[in-house]
């Protein structure tokens, strides 16, 4: 049984010849094609956020790897890391062609060994600049900055989920103008180049463009984000989400046209990501906006995950206004509260986007299982999964998303493949890969094992050559 594509789609720029393949296989003799209704409880917020196939991730800082009640919370809530700023320009080209990750790869070692995604961020920036890049204007600047965005995104190709590939371009005025920056005066295409040289270095990363301040529909800055977008879009320019920062303040509230913002950049044909979430104040009324934003979120096929910008409110950049889910004994906050009971109660995805272009061919999503096709033999005890992948090719990789549907409750699963010759698993996330070639069998990780009947989680792998043919099956238990 062969069905159109179960996952959202990453670029469609004209460079890069791709294909969307999806294969249906069937372990209990039926494929659910979404999830119906989110019934499943579970206990942290990444576990939460996969059963709709989002991530929620956090910015963490290298330095704080060895603080014991920082990393159990990191290693049991979240899915997806950001670093704070350890991947910024200054910390990776101190100085002009001296390249330094050690930082950067903490991070992002931390994350893939523990199958989380891991978020770029951020290659091109007027901010927290070395010292050399501040000084330099001109061609000079724009050659430098496009070898930086080269340069770090080959390094860690095929190890990032998203690239923040140009951070907080606009300026915070009435205009909707461009911030006057060193980077915005070597030319008002500076933003696209950055683009184009993201993608040719690292095809398999979304690549995003981020901002603060863009979350109110009605704000001209907003406004302007869009625009840009919009024009990427329409001229082929490789964009494949927006970032929303999301501080949230008495200055920068979280506004009630949330929600048509997310769906309003969605429906241009990309991803959103909110990438550094973070609200100020406390009890009730921060737990209520996290919820709302929560809900936003999942009302949105094409938002595809949350970033808090860190994990207690001490590890705060405005730690004055206890803003993030944990206070500063780790301890669960109301906010937190809040955020998970609505991602456990949310929307699923639907698993086309955008969400009308594909009709189901089966059955409406009721919640009882589809009655076609009865399975052969009793399913048999502790559970039974299918799963579908749909693959983005490019000329020499692939990433493939690939998603589990429990057909009974599962505690644990696992889904077999044979990639195919040639090509080998480089990065997996949401899950835990053995091996890397030939036939690979990818088990879940701690937080998305149990999968209530009807229900889904999503993992990926990236790869290197050819990724096409591929037929998952799927085992439980
Ligand atoms: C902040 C970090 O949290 C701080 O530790 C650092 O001193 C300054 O930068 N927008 C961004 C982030 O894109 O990189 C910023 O992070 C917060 C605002």
């Amino acid at each position: 049984m062969t069905q159109q594509s179960a996952s959202r789609p990453r670029r469609r720029g004209p460079r890069a010849a791709l294909a969307t393949i999806a294969v249906v296989a069937l372990a209990a003799g039926t494929a659910m094609l979404y999830a119906t209704s989110a019934s499943a409880q579970s206990a942290t917020l990444g576990a939460a956020a996969a059963q709709s196939g989002r991530y929620f991730g956090a910015a963490i800082a290298a330095n704080k790897l060895g603080d014991s009640t920082y990393v159990n919370i990191l290693n049991r809530e979240f899915n997806s890391v950001t670093a704070e700023n350890e991947m910024k320009i200054n910390a990776t080209e101190p100085q002009q062609n001296r390249f330094d990750f050690s930082s950067g790869d903490r991070i992002v070692n931390h994350g893939i060994s523990r199958g989380m995604a891991v978020r770029g961020h951020t290659l091109a920036w007027h901010s927290q600049q070395p010292a050399w890049m501040e000084q330099m204007e001109g061609t000079a600047l724009r050659n430098a900055m496009l070898n930086h965005v080269t340069q770090v995104a080959t390094y860690y190709r095929g190890k990032i989920h998203s690239w923040d590939v140009v951070n907080e371009a606009f300026d915070d005025g009435n205009a909707g103008a461009r911030r006057n920056s060193n980077l915005q005066r070597t030319g008002n295409d500076w933003i696209e180049a950055a683009f184009r040289a993201a993608r040719a270095a690292d095809p398999g990363a979304k690549l995003c463009y981020n901002d603060y301040n863009i979350d109110n529909w009605s704000w001209a800055k907003t406004q302007a984000a869009y625009n840009l977008v919009r024009d990427f879009k329409q001229r082929g320019v490789p964009i494949d989400c927006i970032g929303l920062q999301s501080h949230f303040n008495a200055q920068s509230p979280y506004p009630s046209n949330y929600r048509t913002t997310l769906s309003s950049f969605a429906a241009l044909g990309v991803d959103v990501q909110i990438t550094e979430l973070d609200i100020e104040g406390s009890g009730t009324a921060q737990a209520n906006s996290y919820r709302g934003v929560v809900n936003d979120c999942l009302a949105v096929a094409r938002c595809t995950g949350i970033t808090v910008w860190g994990i207690r409110d001490s590890d705060s950049w405005r730690s004055y206004g206890t803003p993030l889910l944990f206070d500063n004994n780790g301890n669960k906050k109301p906010a937190y509260d809040a955020t998970l009971a609505a991602l456990n109660s949310g929307t699923p995805v639907p698993t086309t986007a955008p969400p009308t272009t594909v009709p189901p061919t089966t059955a409406p999503p009721t919640t009882a299982p589809p009655t076609t096709a009865p399975p052969p033999t009793t399913p048999p005890p502790g559970g039974s999964c299918s799963a579908t992948v749909s693959l983005n090719q490019w000329q020499g990789g692939f990433v493939a998303t690939v998603r589990v549907t429990a057909g009974s409750s599962t505690n644990s699963w696992a889904v077999t493949m044979t990639i195919p010759s040639g090509a080998a698993v480089t990065n997996t996330w949401n899950a835990q890969a053995s091996g890397s070639t030939g036939s690979v069998r990818f088990a879940n990780v701690s937080y998305n094992g149990r999968i209530a009947a009807g229900q889904s989680t999503e993992f990926g792998f990236q790869g290197t050559g050819s990724g096409s043919g591929m037929t998952p099956s799927c085992s439980s238990s």
